[in-house]
């Protein structure tokens, strides 16, 4: 492990902004950026991140900490793992970096790398010349195969367990070899083109294989879902199209990979795939980190089937905006690019329309709109598809469409999505409880516009730099602090020194107090005068602590009443009027009138 400074050095180096940018589109916002937090299920940017202050912080989750911490939680590494990968980013040596045993993900990782490589070697020999062949045919250029890192497996049942004879286990792990009953297990990609498939960072986490002919089937083979690869988690040409789709606000959806890699290849850099499924939750969260638009552009068979609606219902629950774009019938973008060309596929896309046109339109198609039943059952679907909308102004237009299709009028439309079932709600209320384990629960939330209290205010100037901690030290016992005396005994230990340094307050505090100081540091706030506020926050807690104080004195008293200790008693009456006492000096003083 590293030593404490080279930590610090590297937290010093490291930029965290850079880092989550990587994962999430980040906006600035004043001295911060803002991010849809990745850590769970967010309508609104609620994460915070702090360049200056090298932290993140979610102030609707309270998930929050520095960039260790974000790339910890987002890549699921150990402490030790994520300092490593970044010290190697930004040029720290780590005198003892006796490598911590590498984690199980990064032997899986890889195992899977050298295998796309030895896949990506078989194409361009004489074995794999007749996938190369097809693939030049299909118009993909030598330089696009090696952009998306296209291979060729061998025909024989063992060619990889004789090449990688050591990984005979993670072989079967990783879904490359399919187990069988006589012991042996054998290659699951014999003869195929082979599609490696990329997390959003670009690890190779699974592969797919294409059959070279028509007799061979399935035509596409894909791995079962393995600890790297699950099924509905993954969009196929994230890593190429994260930073584009940022930058355009939109990423378009296409239905295979060819259709990606033929995308790419004509510069639509933001293009990705569902890879044949409908889209799932995950899927939609994914694109989220990164743009707010999503256009379909699938085969227009696809487009017409129930599994595309309900992955539109899953993207739009997310809080999606998504547009159809409409290619010709028995066209898919690969084809389309290559017979009529970029420009063409280009109009296509600036032509996408909203979602709700088409389904309406599929509604009133697939059922008898002039039946009684047939209305119903419009009806229903589009009340709760429109229920899901989380846009209200696409929600409008839909409630519109469909009043005017059948006939009803829009307010008793809205009436009745108003009054139906939340069933996305429940929807997302049992997905969550699957994602639990990247969801904080019980913690404190500190939104950005709560009304706070003085103790909030005081210790917001603290950590802007307002105040010293000896000033407040001088001014407030920790034990005045009624809500967070922990954080005030805390801060006045390490405070007392002179540069004391974020990192040593933070480590010594519960994981609640944790998540309101990192709120504080990260929230905005502005005030006419700070030193009135301050004052004004100061001269507040002592008067909490003051009534808190009496409360006290008053059970007490009562107490020492029924006991009949009059002495007790006695004391405690002084108490009680040197602090009322106290409290009139207080309150006048705040009025101005001192
Ligand atoms: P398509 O059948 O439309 O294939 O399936 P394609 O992408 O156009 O492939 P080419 O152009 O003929 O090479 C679309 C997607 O559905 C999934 C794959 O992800 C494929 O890219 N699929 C299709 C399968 O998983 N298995 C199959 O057998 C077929
Ligand atoms: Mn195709």
């Amino acid at each position: 492990m590293a030593t404490p400074d080279e930590i610090a050095l590297v937290r010093e180096r490291a930029e965290i902004v850079n880092l989550v940018s990587r994962y999430v589109s980040v906006r600035k916002a004043g001295k911060n950026f803002v991010a849809l937090c990745p850590f769970h299920p967010d309508k609104n940017p609620s994460m915070t991140v702090s360049p200056e202050k090298n932290l993140f912080h979610c102030f609707a989750c309270g998930e929050g900490g520095d960039i260790f911490k974000f790339l910890m939680k987002i890549e699921n590494l150990s402490f030790p793992e994520a300092v490593e990968k970044i010290a190697a980013e930004v040029g720290v040596k780590l005198s003892r970096a006796e490598r911590s045993a590498p984690s199980k993900f990064d032997a899986y990782k890889e195992l899977n790398e050298k295998i796309c490589q030895h896949f990506q070697k078989n194409l361009f020999n004489s074995a794999g010349q007749k996938a190369f062949e097809y693939l030049k045919h299909r118009g993909f250029l030598i330089e696009t195969m090696k952009k998306f890192r296209l291979g060729y497996s061998m025909g024989a049942w063992d060619d990889l367990l004789r090449n990688f004879p050591k990984d005979k286990e993670l072989l079967n792990t990783l879904g490359l070899t399919v187990p069988s009953k006589e012991s042996h297990s054998y290659d699951r990609f014999r003869d195929r083109l082979i599609f490696p498939i990329f997390s959003g960072q670009g690890d190779v986490i699974g592969f797919a294989g294409r059959a070279l002919s028509e007799a061979d089937e399935p035509k596409y083979l894909n791995i079962s879902n393995t600890p790297l690869f699950e099924k509905g988690h993954v969009l196929y040409g994230l890593n190429f199209a994260r930073n584009t789709a940022s930058e355009q606000k939109c990423f378009v959806m296409v239905e295979g990979y060819a259709d990606v890699i033929a995308a790419h290849q004509a510069n639509f850099t933001n293009v990705v795939a569902s890879m044949g499924t409908a889209l799932t939750s995950e899927q939609a969260r994914l694109i989220k980190r990164y743009a707010p638009l999503v256009i379909l552009a699938y085969d227009r068979d696809a487009a017409g089937q129930a599994a595309t609606w309900r992955g539109i219902r899953n993207l739009s629950n997310e809080g999606l905006d998504v547009e159809i774009a409409l290619l010709p019938v028995d066209e898919d973008p690969d084809n389309f690019i290559k017979t009529k060309g970029p420009d063409a596929f280009r109009k296509i896309l600036d032509d996408a329309r909203p979602f709700h046109q088409f389904y309406v339109q599929y509604l009133i198609e697939t059922n008898n709109a002039h039946s009684g039943a047939g209305k119903q059952k419009i009806l229903q679907e589009a009340i709760a598809f429109i229920k899901g909308i989380v846009n209200s102004a696409r929600r409008h237009e839909m409630i519109r469409e469909l009043a005017s299709q059948v006939s009803i009028p829009d307010e008793e439309i809205a009436l009745l999505v108003r009054n139906a079932p939340d069933a996305s709600k429940t929807a997302s209320a049992t997905e969550r409880t699957t994602t639990t384990q990247t969801t904080p629960q019980s913690r404190p939330i500190l939104q950005n516009q709560i009304s706070l209290g003085p103790e909030e205010h005081l210790l917001y100037f603290l950590f802007q730099g307002h105040l010293s901690v000896p000033r407040v030290a001088r001014a407030l016992e920790a034990t005045q602090f009624v809500k967070y005396p922990e954080i005030a005994r805390v801060l006045y230990e390490v405070g007392s020194q002179e540069r004391w340094k974020l990192d040593q307050l933070l480590e010594q505090l519960s994981p609640d107090d944790q998540t309101i100081v990192r709120g504080l540091m990260l929230t905005e706030l502005s005030f006419s005068s700070v030193d009135k506020a301050i004052a004004d926050a100061m001269t507040q807690i002592k008067l909490k602590y003051l009534e808190e104080h009496l409360r006290k004195l008053n059970t007490q008293i009562a107490q020492a009443e029924r006991s009949g200790d009059k002495e007790i008693v006695k004391q405690l009456q002084a108490k009680i009027i040197a602090n009322r006492k106290e409290q009139s000096i207080l309150k006048r003083l705040q009025e101005g009138g001192i």
